[in-house]
């Protein structure tokens, strides 16, 4: 079979290559897939079942998340700098000092407190969507609730809640034409979202509230605290990382439905199986495809043989339909319990932050949906957005009647 696991506009036009990962897991499951010297980016190690991607996350002393930031693409230095400054691009010790201060503002509790608030906005975008009839469930739905959520989070103001979703959208977009023009675009958005935070917390410092952002700048019990450019970084990666992910789980999650009417009824028969619903949905859409590491040593992965500094690429897409771990891996079925999904990550020091506030965002939406628009339809084509990193959704038009 022919394998290119890299190329952006297959990603474009069908979403992650699953028939290519599935003959992958079968016949090379640590696979030296070949780089690509004129696009400047070199070969790695595809590394497609669960068991090893969980072992690949777990090792951060044998894989670090800290060299050869670049994943395929050209990136700009100045962005290259920023991103290895970024608590997803280090290592423990380094990494273990700021994730524990982060870690206080993202606790189970501190989330599950936001769960009032979460089904407000889906009641609001609801009764706006209801008012039109017909609208695009990711412009609409999807991209505004986690935008509305991390809004909240910092303590932003309403009025600047185009600006950060624009910003956002030039970062993780600029592949994408819709997007951004070039790769520089994503390097300035990263750099106006820099300095909004850096504002915001000079605000929050001279006027203490009761919000997330305060406590972040604030030290913990040890004395310990965020640098002023460690916070700052941290929003931008909060940006960035809390917001495509939750907008593509949602917007493909909806298409799960779509393509799949016999869940849709199920949902909306038992709204309550929201729940295992969100667990789903993220193992399906796998939001976030992929990411990499770099081997520290020689090493096994597997059985297979890695050299120190060799590139290993981790498919999260890939693990969550493993036939090893999973019972009918390519049925989307909304009760699967338990469910062993690794789209947040194989666990280990980087495992998602945000996972509990994903999995409430989610849980609270198909909840509110199911209740209120039973009769959802979709309308037109769904267009992806031109990834191989984020596996998104860009449109998706339906009618609410
Ligand atoms: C890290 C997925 C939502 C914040 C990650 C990682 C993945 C991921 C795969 C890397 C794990 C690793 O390298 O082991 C997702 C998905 C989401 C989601 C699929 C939605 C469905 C969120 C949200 C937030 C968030 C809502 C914050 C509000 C972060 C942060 C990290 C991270 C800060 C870096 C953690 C670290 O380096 O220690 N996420 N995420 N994510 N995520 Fe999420």
């Amino acid at each position: 079979m022919d394998i290119d696991l890299v190329d952006q506009d297959f990603y474009w036009r069908n979403g992650a290559p699953h028939d290519q990962l599935a003959w992958l897991r079968a016949n090379a499951p640590v696979y030296a897939h070949p780089g690509d010297a004129e696009r400047g980016w070199p070969g790695f190690w595809a590394v497609t079942k669960h068991a090893d991607v969980v072992q690949v996350s777990r090792r951060s002393d044998l894989f670090s998340s800290s060299k050869k930031l670049a994943l395929f693409n050209e990136v700009p230095e100045e962005q290259i700098a920023l991103q290895r400054m970024m608590m997803l691009n280090q290592d423990p010790p380094e990494h273990t000092r700021r994730r524990s201060l982060v870690n206080r503002g993202f606790t189970p509790r501190m989330m599950g407190a936001l769960e009032g608030h979460i089904r407000d906005i889906c009641h609001e975008l609801v009764d706006e969507a209801k008012g039109r009839g017909s609208v695009d469930f990711v412009r609409d739905i999807a991209a505004p609730l986690p935008l509305y959520v991390i809004c909240e989070l910092l303590g932003a103001p309403v009025e600047d809640r185009d600006k950060i979703f624009n910003w956002s959208n030039q970062m993780i977009g600029a592949e994408d034409p819709d997007y951004a023009a070039d790769a520089s675009d994503g390097a300035n958005a990263a750099m106006e979202v820099y300095a909004y935070a850096n504002a915001l917390a000079a605000e929050r410092r001279a006027q203490p509230r009761q919000d997330i952002v305060t406590k972040l700048i604030m030290p913990d019990a040890a004395g310990e605290t965020l640098t002023e450019e460690e916070f700052d970084l941290f929003v931008l990666l909060l940006v960035v990382a809390g917001n495509e992910t939750t907008r593509n789980a949602a917007s493909g999650g909806m298409l799960a439905f779509f393509e799949n009417p016999e869940q849709w009824r199920r949902l909306v028969a038992d709204p309550g199986l929201a729940r295992t619903a969100a667990d789903e949905i993220v193992r399906w859409v796998a939001p976030v495809n992929l990411f990499r590491r770099t081997a520290t040593v020689d090493t096994t992965i597997g059985g297979q043989e890695i050299k120190a500094d060799d590139k290993v690429v981790i498919f999260y897409s890939s693990a969550n339909r493993d036939e090893d771990v999973f019972a009918d891996p390519g049925t989307f079925d909304i009760g699967r319990d338990p469910n062993p999904h690794i789209g947040f990550g194989g666990g280990g020091a980087h495992f998602c932050l945000g996972n509990h506030l994903a999995k409430l965002e989610l849980r609270v939406l198909f909840e509110v949906l199911a209740e209120r628009l039973p009769g959802l339809e979709q309308t037109g084509e769904a267009r992806r957005l031109r990834s191989n990193f984020i596996n998104g959704i860009k449109d998706l038009p339906v009618s609410v009647a």
